[in-house]
Order: C-alpha cells, then structure tokens, then sequence
C-alpha cells in the first residue's frame, strides 16, 4: 500500500511548486503518545548563536524541541480535520506556511481552537510553526501588500499567520526559502534582520530557514545576527540524506528538519536492500525511515492523511537502528542495483 502511496505522491508532487516549496499500537506507546510531552524533547544545546562576541547563548532550560512534525501542505480544505486527527493521535507540533497556494493557516487554526475549547490542549504544549514566502512563489492571495517593502511584508504576513492561527506568538518562523536559486540578495538579509527583530521581541521562540543550499546557508550565518535554530529542507536519499548541510548544521548548532523523507525517495525505499533491512529490524518501511532521521538527528516531518499512518509513525521509536543499520541506510543510495519489480 506505501508504495502505491509514495508513486501516487511523486506524481502529485511533480504538479506542484516543490522548488520552494497496518500495524496494531502497543497500549503503551498509544498511551505515550496521548501525554502531552510525547513529541517534544528537551535539548540543551539550543542553537542561537548572536553574532555579536560570537557566544553561545541557551534559552531558557525547559526549551524543548518537537521529535516529529505534522506537516499541512495541499490539505486545503481538509486542513481542520486532518490537524484535528493528528493531535487526537499524539502530534504536537505543526508546520504550516502563510502560502494559501499550498497551506490553508485558517483550517490550522480552527482545528487548534477547537482543542483550546475542548480543554484538551493548551498552547503552550504546542509546537507550532509557520512561514514567510516571498511573492514569487505565492499566487494572488498574498498575506501581504505587493508593492510594500520586504520588511513590512514579513511583519504583514506574521501579523496574518497570527491571526488565521489565533495564537499570540509561534514557536517558529521560517523563511520559505531564499528569493533566488544561488547567492543571496539584499532583500534576503532585510527579510532575515525584520525575522530576526520579531524574535527579539519575543514573538516567535525561534528562527529557521527552508529549501536552502550549503551555500547560501553559509552566506546567510554570515550576515545574520542570530543563526537560524532550524534548516528544513527536502531531504534526499540520494545525498546522503543532505548530508553536507547536516553537517554544516551540527557544526553551527543548527537542528535539520527532514521533508518528503518519503516521497523522494520511493526508489531507495522500494530497493531490495532496503526492505531487507527492514525485514530484519522490524516496523514498517516508514517506521524505519522515521527512527533513522531521528537517530542520526533529524526532526522529520509528516504530512500523511491517514490516521493508522499517523499513529504508525507516532510509533517509529518501536524500532532500533544499531550503528551498522545507520551507516546501510545512510549509504543506501550506493549500495541498491535497481529496485525490485
Ligand atoms: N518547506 C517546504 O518547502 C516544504 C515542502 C514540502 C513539504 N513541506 C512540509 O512537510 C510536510 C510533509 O510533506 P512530505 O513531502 O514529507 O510528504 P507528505 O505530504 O507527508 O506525503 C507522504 C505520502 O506518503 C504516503 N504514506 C504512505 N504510508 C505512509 C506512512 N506510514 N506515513 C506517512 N506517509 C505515508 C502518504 O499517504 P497517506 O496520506 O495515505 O498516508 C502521502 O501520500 C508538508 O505537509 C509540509 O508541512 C515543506
């Protein structure tokens, strides 16, 4: 069935803008899963580092970042519902964009205000993200004047995502991605300085960048005051699962955020190889995409509409990846001949 799913994704993914943009639960997990920490964990190398004397400085101690995110892109009208269903599941953080052409923010934020109203979450056990998009990679319903200025366009749009979310702050903002495919611009660094102010104060926890190459990550840390905490990126098999901006994020104390670890990579994880491997460790084919992002530090994210999914995936840690497994999975891109017929 996966597979099925995974070809008809990449079909559909072929017709969007992507340049930017059935396994039983064990009672315990399922119970786990329903406490309101389940998908957060504490870190204590939170990654902001201010430019100026170039120190590291930490966040308050009870920071804590999510294990696995629900993505909401090209759920349109059925954003509500399926948010609603992945917070009954156990999800607590939520990846939205204010890009109405991919993301529907208001569906977010009535699903959100109908838990608020049941009493069966509050906004501070809520991981909740969103983005900046520039123009180009939005349609005419722009959360933003066209002819303002960039900066006065990011606070136009924060200001909207605020309100189609009904919350007073986010957890994280991200820019969608640069305004160009190599190199930054100008409007790049006032986009990243105006993010960067409503960080400072105190609107948003954290500050993350999207669909970015090595080097315009590096330009980016150059002339930013604060490094962003996260990188969210499509993240392909067939690079090492990104590695090299992986490793430029560890070295800064940047965490990666991993998209389509599913999707973009059906011919990995359709290879002999690889369903081998996950013959021999148990789970499913997800479960095991899943552990791995998050044994080798990976925040994944899912956009899954299915609620047996969503739950599957809520339960990847059933799975243990020993080194060897890791370092197969890492290098499976190499290793596989031709997926099987
Ligand atoms: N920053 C960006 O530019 C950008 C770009 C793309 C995505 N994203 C974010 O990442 C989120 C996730 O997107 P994605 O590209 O990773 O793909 P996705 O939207 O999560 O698609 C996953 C596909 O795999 C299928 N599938 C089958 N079994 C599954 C399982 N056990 N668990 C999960 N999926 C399963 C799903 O079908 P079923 O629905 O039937 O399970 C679906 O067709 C988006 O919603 C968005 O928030 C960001």
């Amino acid at each position: 069935m996966i597979f099925a799913n995974v070809f008809m994704n990449i079909t559909l993914l072929k017709h969007l803008s992507i340049s930017i943009d059935g396994q039983f639960l064990h009672r315990r997990h399922f119970l786990t899963y329903l406490s309101e920490d389940a998908t957060m964990s504490t870190t204590n190398e939170t990654p902001v580092r201010e430019r100026k004397g170039r120190r590291m400085t930490r966040i308050s101690p009870d920071n804590r970042f999510p294990r696995f995110i629900y993505g909401t892109a090209w759920k349109a009208e059925n954003t509500c519902r399926l948010v609603g269903l992945a917070l009954d599941a156990g999800f607590r953080a939520i990846d939205t964009a204010n890009q109405r052409k991919h993301y529907f923010e208001t569906g977010v934020g009535e699903a959100l205000k109908q838990k608020f109203s049941e009493g069966i979450l509050r906004r501070e056990d809520l991981f909740l993200q969103t983005k900046f998009t520039y123009p180009g990679s939005q349609d005419n319903r722009l959360p933003y004047h066209l002819d303002a200025a960039p900066a006065d366009q990011v606070r136009q749009s924060f200001l909207s995502s605020l309100e189609h979310l009904e919350v007073e702050y986010l957890d994280s903002y991200i820019l969608h991605g640069p305004s160009v495919d190599r190199g930054l611009t100008p409007v790049d660094h006032e986009v990243w300085r105006t993010m960067e102010e409503l960080k400072s104060e105190g609107k948003t926890r954290f500050l993350g960048v999207s669909n970015i190459s090595l080097e315009q990550l590096k330009l980016l840390c150059d002339g930013a005051e604060t490094l962003p905490t996260f990188v969210q990126n499509r993240c392909f098999a067939n690079t090492g699962w990104d590695r090299q901006i992986r490793a430029f994020c560890r070295e800064s104390g940047i965490t990666y955020q991993g998209f389509s670890l599913l999707t973009a990579n059906a011919r990995e994880l359709l290879s002999r190889e690889f369903r081998k491997l996950v013959q021999d460790v148990g789970g499913t084919i997800s479960q095991v995409v899943f552990r791995f992002a998050n044994q080798i530090g990976i925040i994944p994210l899912t956009g899954t509409t299915n609620p047996d999914h969503m739950r599957e995936d809520l339960a990847f840690d059933t799975v243990n990846l020993t080194d060897a497994d890791i370092k197969n999975i890492e290098g499976i891109a190499e290793k596989i001949c031709s997926p099987e017929k």
